[in-house]
């Protein structure tokens, strides 16, 4: 038999791991833009899967430097999850006019998987890197 105590370390290394391992969600607004030449240093159109993260997110990102063309978080797949639609899509640019942290600037062909174009802004979209 385990004792009280081994039981109860046994249930806080158990909890411990779960924190450890999930990884938090990111919530923040969604809109959507007409791409064209994106900070990462590429050009992609409305029926791209893509996205523009918000600058704090851009400049932020573990490894930026001075030249946006070498961002590392150029290229990361972020799913995005509204009122049980998804979409996947790519970094390729920052959006200097999110104005939320965790905001994103889809193309026109992302958003139409989430919601219709006329809604224009999705609150508390649901994300994270793939
Ligand atoms: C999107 O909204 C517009 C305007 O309300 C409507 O005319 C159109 O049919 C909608 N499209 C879809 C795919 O629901």
């Amino acid at each position: 038999m385990l004792s009280r105590t081994a039981i109860i370390a046994l249930f806080a290394s158990a909890a411990t791991a779960a924190t450890v391992a999930v990884q938090a969600s990111n919530y923040g607004d969604v809109t959507y833009y007409t791409p064209g030449l994106g900070a990462c240093g590429q050009y992609n159109t409305d029926t791209d899967y893509i996205v523009a993260v918000a600058a704090g997110t851009f400049d932020n990102y573990p490894g930026a430097t001075s030249n946006p063309n070498n961002n590392p978080i150029c290229g990361k797949q972020i799913k995005v999850n509204y009122q049980g639609k998804s979409v996947t899509v790519t970094v390729v640019d920052r959006c200097a006019g999110c104005a939320g942290a965790a905001d994103l600037d889809l193309s026109p062909t992302a958003f139409s998987q989430l919601a219709n174009e006329s809604v224009g802004r999705l609150y508390n979209a649901e994300w994270d890197y793939v």
